[in-house]
This record gives C-alpha cells, structure tokens and sequence, in this order.
C-alpha cells in the first residue's frame, strides 16, 4: 500500500473533542478481516456524511455571493426613518446572485431572470430586500407560483427542461409578457453578476418620522456597467465553467476589485396609487421614471467574500418579510404572498433555529418569544416564556392604526386586482421592444424567441407564442412566426430541448 502522506503531527479530533485513533483505516481483526462496531470513529463519519446536505433552495437554488457595506450619501429622511437609509450610515451586509430555474450544480450561463437578494444588518434588525436583475415579474397573483416554477423546471416522466412547457405556461398567462420580454432579452444573459442591475421590483412602502407614507420602488445600477453575453458565448461557457459567474464573483473580490451599485429609488406619494394610470402594486409594470424620477440614496459594495460557501452562503436565509421600522409590506399580493413563504422554506430547508446561525444572526440584541426547537443554541436562561409577564421580561404590544398599514375594505373575493386606466398585459412589454430596445436588441430578441420556439413547442402553444408576441407588437410577432415558419432561426442556447 503506498500511502505517501506523512501523518500531521497533531491529529484529528472526533466531534466531540476527543483524539481520532485514524482517519484512514478502519478498524478490522486482522488486516484483512471485519470492520468493528468497537470504530465509532468510523461509524460516525459515515452516518455524518450521509446528512451533510441540506434541501436546496426549491427556486433560485443556484447562485453565490457576498459580503460588503451599504453607505447611505443623500438625505432621503423626508421619505422614511429606517436607520439604514439615513444620510451617513453605513451597514454591514451580504449579497446572494442567483439563477431561478437551475439546479445546485447548473450551468450559471443558461438564459434565465437572475436573482438579486440583500440582507442588510441594520441597527433595528435585519432588512432582508429579496429582488431580481429585471423590475417586473412573470404573474401577479402568489397562487400562481408554484405552478409557474414547476413549468419552468423539468418534465415528471423524463426529467427534462422543456421548452413547449415554458411557453405553454406563459402564453397561458398574458400577464407574463413583459417579463418574458425581459427575459429573452439581452436581461436574460448578464456577462457576470457585476455587470447587472437589480430591483427589489415589487413596490414597498416607506414611512418617514411624521409618519407620513410612500410607496417605493427600490433600483441598483451598476457601477461596472451593464454587460451580456450572446447565445453562442453563454452556450460556450456554460461546457466550458458551468460556475462562471460564481468564479467572477469571487475571483474580482480576491483581486480587491469590489463591485459596486448605485441604489436609488422611485417615489410615488400615498395617495397617488388609486388615480395612477397603472396599478401601482402590480408587479408585472414598471413606473415610467419621466412620472416618478429616481431619486438616489447610496452605494452597495461588495469587498468581502465567504470564508465557507456552505455556512455563509447555502444557509443564508433571506425574506421579504424582513423589514425594519421606516419600511413596509404593500397591497401586492405577490409581497403578501413572499412574506409567508420564505421563512417557511427555511424552516424546512435549514432548520427551525435558521435565524440563529451566525449569517442570519441580527447584529441587535434579540428578545423573542420563540422558543427551542431542533438545534437551538441562543437561549433565554429562565426569563419568563410568556407575555405578559411580571418579572420585567419586555414584550410588544402596539394596538390600533399600524404605522405601516393601508386602508381596506370589500368583500372576500377571488378576484384580479381592479384595472387603472392603462392597464393591459401587453402595453408596457410594447413600449419596451419598440421605444427601450434598439434595432439590434430587437433583432437578437426576434432570434432568441424564434430559436427557443423551434426549440421543441408544438400546436396549439406554438399558434398561441406568435398571437402573444403579436400582440406585444405586431411587426415582431410577425418577425417571429416568419423565422419560425423557416426554421431558420439561430440554435437554441445549450439547456432548451431539441424539436
Ligand atoms: C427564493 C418563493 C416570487 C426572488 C425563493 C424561495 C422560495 C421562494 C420558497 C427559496 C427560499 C429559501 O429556500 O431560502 C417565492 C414565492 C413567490 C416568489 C412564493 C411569489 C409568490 C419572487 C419574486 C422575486 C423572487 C417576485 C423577485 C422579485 C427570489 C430570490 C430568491 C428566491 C432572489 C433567492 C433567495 C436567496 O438568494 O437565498 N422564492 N418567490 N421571488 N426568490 Fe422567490
């Protein structure tokens, strides 16, 4: 047996403290006879290898990130009183890139919506702002979601992605149609995750020290500068590094390159949201900037990388249920939806205790009224378990007008959010192909669709992709259906089924 590795000087240890007698041979009768129950060495480095993943993420499951620091450089205290957002405060915070539909170990180059979460250790709890790299999103209604991820991930009998599911799906949901315009764009290929906006994309409400309240919508512009990659290259890289972006990411900040972003906001006063010629909480609009500007707040930067993926990264625990006193939830059901959702994943992918690893850990005292639970380490010695309680032990008791809430009232319905003037799935998608994209956007966007189309989608979904993109607009629609009609349009990129 050639074992060339000279034992360390000082050896391992078992989990729980004491010498391990080897860590490369079992414990047998003899050379060449049984393994021995008497090995507990062995036996539990077998039993602990077998637990040592947890459940991915169920959506977003691949991705990487960052630690870095948010510095607040104007005075935006007339819109909220977070502590985070005023003028001069600097804080601490960790940053997650990430695709939506791809496995732990898929390609980082696939053509999909980039995910863009933050977690902002702040003096007053943890602000968690969980957004993507494009403002709006596929469906406005939480119900949806499920059925939304399922369609975008992989066949049940074969275990495929399959494009005829994808467009079936979205052609299937009109309200799709801006996203999807985003999403075969050049958006749907960022260069590396520096090269890419974000957006918290939903609308969020603010709350100033008057108690006066907004709704907002938060923007990250990069510093690096928006950058993609062509079907052909990210089809290259996706064979060549499937963690490309992973590398970059981390590569840049070893080098003491930090990237960096610009967060502004647009800021729409409380009482526009009913007579706004678009329903302000629906998250498949945007706001035009020429009615609501962006007004910047600070700088993001990200200058410190992970010292373990898996403690630091795997279980970070982001929600959009995580807000700080100054911001708030909003009537977007979507939001309402996400504030439930996350937490509970956690619980299940991490553990109940999540809150208490060191990455989710507030940086602030915490005094809350849940209790043990598998893995609980942080305690409350023998304070009271109750509230209210004599013994002097704080507890919360806010009663009446909430300071974050709205006004509500109607039946319990199952219904579509009421229209406003310029509501229609397929106006603001229009505008963005026509007035945003350039002929050469537009023309890689007509490529893109045509060669994800004859990427495997049959009758009627096929018939139903070109009304869609006709009704987006009717020269590329028609654009589309001639290439298909063809067969002429680029390769599908690398991840999209074959007809
Ligand atoms: C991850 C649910 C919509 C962005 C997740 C996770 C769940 C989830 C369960 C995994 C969380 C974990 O295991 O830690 C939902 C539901 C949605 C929704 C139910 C709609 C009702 C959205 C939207 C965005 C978004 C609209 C962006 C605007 C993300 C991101 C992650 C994620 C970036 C990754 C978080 C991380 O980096 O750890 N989502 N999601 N999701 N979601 Fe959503």
């Amino acid at each position: 047996m050639n074992e060339s590795n000279k034992k360390p000087a000082s050896g391992s240890t078992t989990g729980a403290g004491a010498p391990a007698q080897s860590d490369r041979n079992s414990l047998t009768v003899g050379p060449n006879g049984p393994i021995l129950l008497h090995d507990v060495h062995f036996l539990e480095q077998m039993a602990h290898f077998n637990r040592e993943k947890v459940p991915e993420r169920q959506p977003h499951a691949k991705g990487a990130g960052a630690f870095g620091e948010f510095e607040t450089t104007e005075d935006v205290s007339a819109y909220t009183k977070a502590a985070v957002f005023q003028k001069g405060c600097k804080t601490e915070m960790l940053a997650r890139f990430s695709t939506v539909a791809g496995e732990a170990g898929s390609p980082d180059t696939w053509r999909d919506v980039r995910g863009f979460s933050l977690k902002f250790y702040t003096d007053e709890g943890n602000y968690d702002l969980v957004g993507n790299n494009t403002p709006v999103f596929f469906v406005r209604d939480p119900m949806k979601f499920p059925h939304f991820i399922r369609s975008q991930k992989r066949l049940p009998d074969s275990g495929l992605r399959d494009n005829h599911m994808q467009w079936d799906f979205w052609t299937s949901n009109p309200e799709t149609a801006h996203q999807v315009t985003y999403l075969m764009g050049e958006r749907g290929l960022p260069r590396t995750w520096r090269h890419m906006n974000g957006y918290g994309s939903h609308t969020y409400m603010w709350i100033n020290a008057a108690g006066e309240k907004f709704w907002v919508k938060y923007h990250f512009h990069t510093n690096q500068g928006m950058a993609f990659f062509s079907n052909a290259e990210a089809a290259a890289m996706a064979g060549k590094d499937a963690d490309f972006h992973r590398r970059d990411l981390f590569d840049a900040i070893a080098r003491g390159e930090h990237p960096s972003w610009v967060m502004s906001v647009q800021i729409m006063p409380y009482a526009d949201a009913g007579k706004y010629r678009f329903n302000p909480f629906d998250l498949t609009k945007t706001w035009s900037h020429k009615d609501y500007p962006l007004i910047k707040v600070g700088t993001m930067t990200l200058n410190r990388n992970p010292e373990n993926f898996f403690a630091q990264i795997e279980q970070a625990a982001f929600s959009p249920g995580n807000v700080v006193p100054g911001i708030g939830l909003s009537p977007d059901k979507m939001l309402l939806g996400r504030a439930f959702a996350y937490n509970d994943a956690q619980r299940n992918r991490i553990g109940t205790n999540f809150h208490q690893l060191p990455v989710n850990r507030p940086k602030v005292p915490v005094n809350t009224y849940m209790f043990d639970g598998q893995m609980a380490y942080e305690h409350s010695g023998n304070a009271p378990v109750y509230a209210p309680n004599s013994a002097g032990r704080d507890w919360a008791d806010s009663t009446g007008k909430m300071d974050d809430g709205w006004e509500t009232d109607g039946d319990m319905v199952r219904q579509a959010y009421t229209l406003h003037a310029e509501d229609d799935d397929f106006g603001q998608p229009g505008t963005l192909v026509r007035d945003v994209f350039n002929d050469d956007q537009r023309n890689k966007l007509i490529e893109q669709v045509a060669g994800s189309l004859l990427g495997g989608v049959r009758s009627p979904v096929l018939e139903r992709a070109f009304d869609y993109w006709k009704r987006i607009d009717a020269d590329v629609g028609r654009r589309i259906e001639e290439k298909v009609r063809a067969g002429n349009a680029a390769e599908p990129v690398a991840g999209e089924g074959e007809a």
